[in-house]
């Protein structure tokens, strides 16, 4: 029997990346943070020069990845190498955000991270973070969330996180990234970003981390 899978998608900032964490945490499952294979695809792109709008040359880069994820330390998130070189500060940029998205727009890119992101579904079970989770990667998951919040809700978080871990950022450039960013992932023609139609819809724009999480485990035991 293939191990049970709970999905998590929704836009940038709905705090689907603290829930996963928090679920996969109490829960012991694995975690699956499929945007940072998108992120790293971007980025390796920009590194070795191969344009965004080659299609080919991007898909073969995502299907050759040297990529290698190192267990974080209680609870930190996996820092991620890249050719051997540690890049975890590196795709959690906004920049690498922006690369993401557009290589995501890509049918054989997307395809070139299949397989991979359905090897992480192991026992005791998987917490999978994404835009395409419930859709596509794992449409017949136990349970499947979709994770929002309004963009200005969304930017005020995304700014706090970024100027608590140094970054120089400008709220307003911010909110303007999120938004184009949720028209690229929400318009693409290719697993777009959409609630899976048995997802149960959480809107957490009042609502606290806490919260959103103890909700999420009561729909799963009623789940189980
Ligand atoms: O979740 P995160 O912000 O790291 O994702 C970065 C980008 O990667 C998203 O804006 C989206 O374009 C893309 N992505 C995707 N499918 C996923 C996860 C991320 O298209 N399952």
């Amino acid at each position: 029997m293939s191990a049970p899978v709970i999905t998590v998608d929704g836009p940038s900032g709905s705090g689907k990346g603290s829930l996963c964490q928090m679920l996969a945490n109490s829960l012991g499952w694995h975690l699956l943070d499929s945007g940072a294979l998108y992120r790293i695809v971007g980025l390796a792109a920009v590194k070795k020069d191969v344009s965004f709008t080659d299609e080919g040359a991007l898909a073969e880069l995502a299907a050759e990845l040297d990529v290698e994820f190192k267990a974080g330390e209680s609870g930190e998130p996996a820092a991620v190498f890249l050719d051997g070189e540690d890049i975890s500060r590196q795709i959690r940029h906004e920049d690498s955000g922006t690369y993401a998205s557009r290589v995501a727009v890509y049918n054989a890119v997307r395809d070139a991270l299949k397989v991979l992101q359905r090897s992480f579904a192991r026992a005791p079970g998987l917490i999978a973070d994404g835009r395409d989770m419930g859709t596509v990667i794992f449409p017949d998951a136990q349970l499947k969330i979709y994770l929002t919040a309004s963009a200005q809700e969304r930017a005020d978080r995304r700014y706090k996180q970024l100027i608590n871990k140094g970054h120089n950022v400008n709220l307003a450039a911010l909110l303007e990234d999120i938004k184009a960013r949720d028209e690229r992932d929400m318009n693409r023609e290719v697993a777009p970003l959409k609630p899976a139609s048995d997802a149960i819809i959480i809107d957490s724009t009042s609502m606290a981390i806490d919260d959103v999480f103890n909700q999420v485990i009561a729909d799963f035991k009623k789940s189980s």
